[in-house]
């Protein structure tokens, strides 16, 4: 049985720009998704994710989940769910030449569905390497992140960049564009995140963006103004001293750059009234900056103060279903118990 977790993020700068080839700054914070994989010895897979919703759910199948049975949960709950996992299981069984392995698998997450912390890459994460483990044969962590992008550009019909997985897979600070991902040293920043309690459909405001760029080419220099405010943003970071607490004058020059990525991403109509309205609070509290995180549509958005004061504003902001302080998590994908895997 192997157990493995996973952190959720935000992004610092530069989704949606990120699917078009532009920079992305994610950095991942101590909210984890946790997988547990057992191997069985038929061929199935049995599921159980009690966490993952308010309703949870079991579900046993064999091969896809195509072949699922009915259960008493809402469809897209099942789908989105069903599909992030099954899609981990298959990139598991590819990459330990296993084809037909079986497990059960049990998924926990303290991250909220959909919401721009990036929950789905963090249950994709945890569920390759749990699954590659159990069946004794774990993944460098660069394949890891590869295989948990190719699950989720697979999910969601090829609307992912890399950003999410890798950030999830390294933990800490990332820069993404296109296919070249890095990890940054970076201070620990100060965020505090604000979540309305909905979610977004990242497809749809994936395929919006997409749709406003071929219509109007100021929305496409839109897009490469965020890639211009990331790079900014990138520099200010590298060239801060990553072991000693940020600058007020870092945190403010960071501020300065959300706050205006955030208007651009208005501008692309991936804002929402509830995320606008927590980004107010925010600064109207005495936030450095604050801007959605994620897809957008609703969820969360993530604000820099060193204070108390945004989260105190947010927790009595109406539309404000809950507030956290989220530390930055060095690490990504972790094992958490690893024993009786195949080699052991
Ligand atoms: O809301 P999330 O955590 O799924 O983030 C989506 C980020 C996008 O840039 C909109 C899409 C992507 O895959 O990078």
């Amino acid at each position: 049985m192997t157990t493995v977790s996973a952190p959720g993020k935000v992004y610092l700068f530069g989704e949606h720009a990120v699917v078009y080839g532009e920079p992305a700054v994610p950095c991942a914070i101590e909210k984890r998704a946790t997988v547990t994989a057992e191997l069985r010895d038929d061929n199935h897979v049995r599921v159980e994710a009690a966490d993952l919703s308010l309703n949870g759910f079991v579900v046993e199948y064999a091969g896809s989940t195509a072949n699922r049975p009915d259960v008493d949960v809402p469809q897209p709950l099942l789908d989105a769910a069903m599909g992030y996992i099954d899609a981990a299981v298959q990139q598991a069984r590819e990459a330990a030449d296993a084809p037909d392995a079986g497990f059960d698998i049990t998924v926990e997450s303290e991250i909220p569905l959909g919401a721009g912390l990036g929950s789905s890459a963090a249950v994709v994460v945890a569920g390759i390497d749990a699954a590659t483990r159990a069946l004794g044969e774990p993944l460098a962590r660069r394949e890891l992140a590869d295989r948990a992008y190719k699950a989720e550009y697979e999910v969601q019909d090829g609307q992912a960049s890399r950003a999410d997985t890798f950030c999830s897979t390294m933990g800490g600070a990332v820069r993404v564009a296109g296919d070249d991902c890095t990890t940054l040293s970076t201070p620990t920043l100060p965020f505090v995140v604000g979540f309305d309690g909905g979610a977004g459909d990242t497809g749809k405001l994936v395929a919006g963006v997409r749709e406003l760029r071929e219509q109007y080419s100021f929305a496409a220099d839109t897009v490469e103004a965020i890639g211009d405010i990331v790079s900014m943003g990138e520099s200010l970071l590298v060239d801060a001293d990553p072991e000693v607490p940020p600058s007020d004058e870092l945190v403010s020059e960071l501020g300065d750059l959300m706050n205006i990525n955030h208007g651009l991403l208005s501008a692309l109509g991936v804002s929402s009234r509830s995320l606008d309205t927590m980004v107010w609070a925010a600064r109207e509290a005495g936030a450095e900056g604050a801007k959605l995180t994620g897809a957008g549509g609703g969820g969360c958005i993530v604000a820099l103060d060193q204070s108390d004061e945004t989260e105190t504003s947010l927790r009595y902001t109406p539309g404000c279903k809950d507030t956290f302080r989220a530390e930055l998590a060095d690490e990504g994908a972790r094992v958490e118990v690893d024993v009786g895997s195949e080699e052991a």
